[in-house]
């Protein structure tokens, strides 16, 4: 094992425990995660912290079971952490849900045994416990916490247990412990990223997905928050500033916006609707959760309680901390929160929701330079792009069109939309289509030849035979499409459905059942097949001022002849050639662009 460690984070795979980890690196602290799972789950964690900028040359892994006695630990690991000074606790079983008897293993006994480890070292400066904003304010004598098992459920319950046991072992062991007790902590605040996906990220997604008709609880309920990086920068600070035996910190952004105004605000910055009625906590609790989609153990949370942060304040304030901005922090959250789709989609670029001639649109990649701009086809999204986007050289911008995928739709024709989306683009990007998206590139492109290196239109849906009536019978376009999975859409687009996890499919199929969103694909279908337009585009592509390439895949009917155009054929492809042969249209897109860099 590595150097000697002095701080011990206990729970560094978790979601506070590994932004933790990263800040006391980034720090040059010597560390310790104790951890559960072998050398796969080291190194994704080791991926993780370099991916954040951490240095892994100072940290090392042991193994540790909070629910064992001793943690656990082999006589390796024990000897190797003999130098720790702080122990971070951030180990526990966060969900809704569980047994009372696998609550109290982790969280009662677990907190225990850390703390009981922790006493029998040497040189020990500080143990850090994390309970909780709300379970650190429960009675906590045995009938009170009986109580909170039968009324609030096993994870409070056990937290408000956990709390009291640790500050009694502590205060009889004359131990140097801080509780800190967070908020609902929300993802990083330049970056959003929290990869947790439960209690107010749960009414973020109900947001999104439609589904929260009425507000939970009344004007006055306060769901305080707190960033990822913030409790990680304040965990950091309090081994080094707190002094004496049992302290405590509530570590929480007192400037949250009331969770009416909270959702108001989210609604506002996802382009989704807010809800304008209350539904009380009292009738939330009677109703079944079918119909309120509320999970019984988080309403415990919707009061409108204020609490007394007043030392975390003092501590902050000594060690140069404040709060980042708390509305750009949440809307950034809700923005990553999207972008992984709620966590059902694989790992790729995340973007964000921005104002486009009045959508509230969904973009990823290089907004202001981009080298290539990509316009998806259907019933995909951006994310149809990503293996392409992931071969090219240059940078990408890639948006969700106008009420597609995770964009709100636009007032204005898709055309003006997207001649304001590309207005403050310095330079002249490759401009690249995919089906239904081939329309409005190749318009733009006619209209701006001068912002436009070269178009590359990929299996143009106006060019294929109008063999598919069907396409125009809209309730019945819809019907399928909001019906649609993964696995459909990947044996549809030629993916093969051993690929159903792909990221383009499980976003496209995610994104189709929003509100409205199968009806509006349903309609841009109807509106391609329309022969007027189909017969506009032709004659504009026979007369386009800017170089074109035509990328189609060898299974798809699409009419080139007659065409004066350049036309690439994607051999075993149909007409999603950049799903199942992204080295080759990225490979074409590349030689557009070197061409049209050579034209300039
Ligand atoms: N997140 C919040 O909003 C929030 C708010 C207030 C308080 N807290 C408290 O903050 C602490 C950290 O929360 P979190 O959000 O980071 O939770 P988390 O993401 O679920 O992480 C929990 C960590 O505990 C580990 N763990 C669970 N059982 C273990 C065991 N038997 N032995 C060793 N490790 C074990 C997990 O390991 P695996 O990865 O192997 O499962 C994981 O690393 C918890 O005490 C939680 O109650 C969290």
């Amino acid at each position: 094992m590595s150097a000697r460690p002095d701080t011990l984070v206990v729970g560094a795979t978790g979601f506070i425990g590994r932004w933790l980890l990263a800040e006391l690196l980034r720090r040059g602290r010597t560390v310790a995660a104790g951890m559960r799972g072998g050398p796969a789950r080291e190194r994704e964690l080791r991926d993780w912290l370099r991916a954040h900028d951490a240095p892994v040359d100072r940290l090392s892994a042991v193994h540790v079971d909070i629910t064992r006695p001793g943690l656990d630990l082999d006589d390796t690991a024990a000897h190797h952490l003999e130098s720790i000074r702080d122990v971070h606790n951030c180990a526990s079983l966060f969900r809704f849900g569980l047994t009372r008897r696998e609550a109290r293993a982790a969280n009662v006994d677990g907190a225990r045994h850390t703390v009981t480890w922790a006493a029998g070292l040497a040189g020990l400066r500080r143990v850090v416990h994390l309970t909780g904003y709300r379970a650190a304010a429960q009675p906590t004598d045995p009938a009170g916490i009986a109580q909170l098992y039968r009324d609030h459920g096993a994870y409070e319950a056990s937290k408000t247990e956990a709390d009291a046991a640790v500050r009694a072992l502590a205060e009889r062991e004359g131990l140097p412990l801080s509780v800190v007790n967070p908020s609902t902590v929300i993802g990083d605040s330049i970056t959003g990223e929290a990869g947790q996906y439960i209690g107010l990220a749960e009414t973020v997604r109900n947001l999104w997905a439609g589904r929260l008709p009425l507000l939970p609880g009344d004007a006055a309920t306060f769901v305080p928050v707190v960033t990822v990086d913030h409790l990680a920068r304040f965990l950091t600070e309090v081994p080094e500033r707190d002094t004496g035996g049992v302290r405590a910190h509530w570590v929480l952004d007192e400037t949250t916006p009331n969770l009416p105004e909270l959702v108001d605000h989210l609604a506002t910055h996802l382009g989704v609707r807010a809800p304008r009625r209350f539904m009380p906590v009292g009738v939330l609790r009677r109703l079944p959760r079918a119909v309120t989609r509320a999970e019984p153990e988080t309403l415990p949370f919707l009061t409108a309680d204020r609490y007394d942060t007043a030392s975390a304040h003092a501590l902050a304030r000594a060690a140069g901390l404040t709060h980042p901005p708390v509305r750009d922090a949440l809307a950034r959250w809700a923005d990553r929160l999207v972008a992984d789709g709620f966590g059902a989609l694989p790992p790729g670029r995340p973007g964000g929701l921005h104002p486009v001639a009045g959508s509230r649109t969904y973009l990823a990649g290089e907004r202001s330079a981009p080298d290539h701009v990509l316009l998806h086809g259907l019933p995909l999204d951006g994310e149809s792009w990503h293996a392409v986007a992931d071969r090219l050289d240059g940078s990408a911008l890639v948006p969700d069109l106008p009420g597609l995928g995770r964009s709100a739709p636009a007032r204005v024709p898709v055309d003006v939309w997207l001649a304001e989306l590309l207005a403050p683009v310095v330079g002249r990007p490759v401009l690249v289509g995919h089906s239904a998206g081939c329309a409005p590139a190749l318009r733009h492109a006619h209209a701006h030849p001068d912002r436009v290196g070269a178009l590359v239109l990929v299996a143009p849906a106006f060019l294929q035979p109008d063999a598919s009536p069907a396409l125009r019978l809209k309730p019945l376009v819809r019907a399928v499409l909001s019906r649609m999975t993964a696995e459909r859409l990947a044996a549809f687009t030629g993916l093969g459905e051993d690929t159903a996890d792909d990221r383009a499919v499980v976003s496209a199929a995610l994104n189709l059942r929003r509100p409205g969103a199968a009806a509006r694909a349903a309609e841009w279908l109807a509106a391609a097949r329309r022969p007027a337009e189909r017969a506009a585009l032709r004659a504009l592509l026979a007369t386009c001022p800017v170089p074109v390439t035509l990328v189609v895949g060898e299974h798809d009917p699409v009419g080139t002849s007659g065409l004066d155009v350049r036309v690439v054929t994607v051999p075993g492809a149909g007409h999603y050639p950049q799903l199942v042969a992204p080295d080759m249209v990225a490979e074409r897109i590349a030689r557009a662009a070197a061409a049209a860099g050579a034209a300039v």
